[in-house]
């Protein structure tokens, strides 16, 4: 049987400006400190979220990610995973007509089988109808796991003869719906004061810059994620090589061979 090759060529281009991704963390928190429920700190937090997209363009984002429902968050009480669930459906159906006119468009990356049916509809209606856009691509990661998608492309191996990283990049993104040539996490932000990286885009991130805050979610305003953006510019992204005034000739594989080091 012929192998079916991934077409790694044909991939659209990669989304202009970088890509920032956010552990939105610290919503609880933020409640419990007006002596309200947990849900009124989600809802605080779909407000930042608008701030947010508002504002990623003109900061030269083109590829926002944020992390709003980890697969292990069916772990939480009952009530509060739908007050979750509804609140992304009310979300994603205030924003359409908004992202639309904005040209942001909306994609949710993660498990589908296991989302309320109204939650799908809704997110089928903003991919939908949000495609063409061009300013910002917006993905939101529910009922998402870097670690089950990592599992979920892996077997996909043995049918497909993928030898390349980007070819194992294609199968991440196609097995947590996301759509393709989406380029790497440049930039990691968490909210919230907790240092750590809770099964969130591991494949993606392998070169992120991180910016731990002590900010929480509700709160993170525009000039928080300038301020976090601004600490990114300044930082020197080497890859694994050397800093560029280090390097005086290129050393390629060739040339090792060749007897250099
Ligand atoms: C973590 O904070 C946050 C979540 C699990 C939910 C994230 C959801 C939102 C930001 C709501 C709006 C999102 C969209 C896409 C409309 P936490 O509740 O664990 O906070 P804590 O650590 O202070 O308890």
């Amino acid at each position: 049987m012929p192998s079916e090759e991934l077409d790694v060529s044909h991939s659209p281009k990669q989304d202009a400006g970088f890509h920032v991704a956010i552990i939105m963390d610290g919503n609880g928190r933020w409640a419990r400190r007006r002596g309200r429920p947990r849900y009124e700190g989600h809802r605080a937090g779909a407000h930042a979220v608008r701030r947010v997209v508002e504002t990623a363009p003109s900061l030269g984002v083109g590829t926002l990610t944020l992390y709003a429902f980890s697969a292990d968050n069916w772990r939480r009480p009952v009530h509060e995973v739908q007050q979750l669930m509804w609140l992304f459906q009310r979300h994603l159906r205030s924003e359409r007509t908004r992202c639309v006119r904005e040209g942001v468009r909306v994609n949710v990356i993660g498990r589908r089988d296991r989302l309320p049916p109204a939650l799908l509809q809704e997110i089928d209606s903003i991919e939908s109808r949000t495609r063409l856009g061009r300013t910002l691509h917006l993905r939101l990661a529910i009922d998402y796991s870097s670690r089950d998608a990592l599992l979920a492309a892996a077997a996909h191996l043995d049918r497909r003869s993928v030898r390349t990283r980007e070819g194992f990049r294609l199968l991440i993104d196609r097995v947590t719906h996301a759509p393709r040539g989406t380029r790497d996490v440049d930039l990691l932000v968490r909210t919230g004061g907790e240092k750590r990286l809770s099964d969130f885009l591991l494949w993606e991130s392998a070169y992120a810059e991180i910016v731990f805050t002590q900010r929480l979610w509700p709160d993170f305003s525009a000039e928080d994620l300038a301020s976090a953006i601004t600490d990114f510019r300044g930082r020197e992204r080497r890859f694994g090589g050397l800093p560029a005034a280090d390097v005086s000739e290129p050393r390629t594989p060739s040339r090792l061979a060749e007897g250099g080091r």
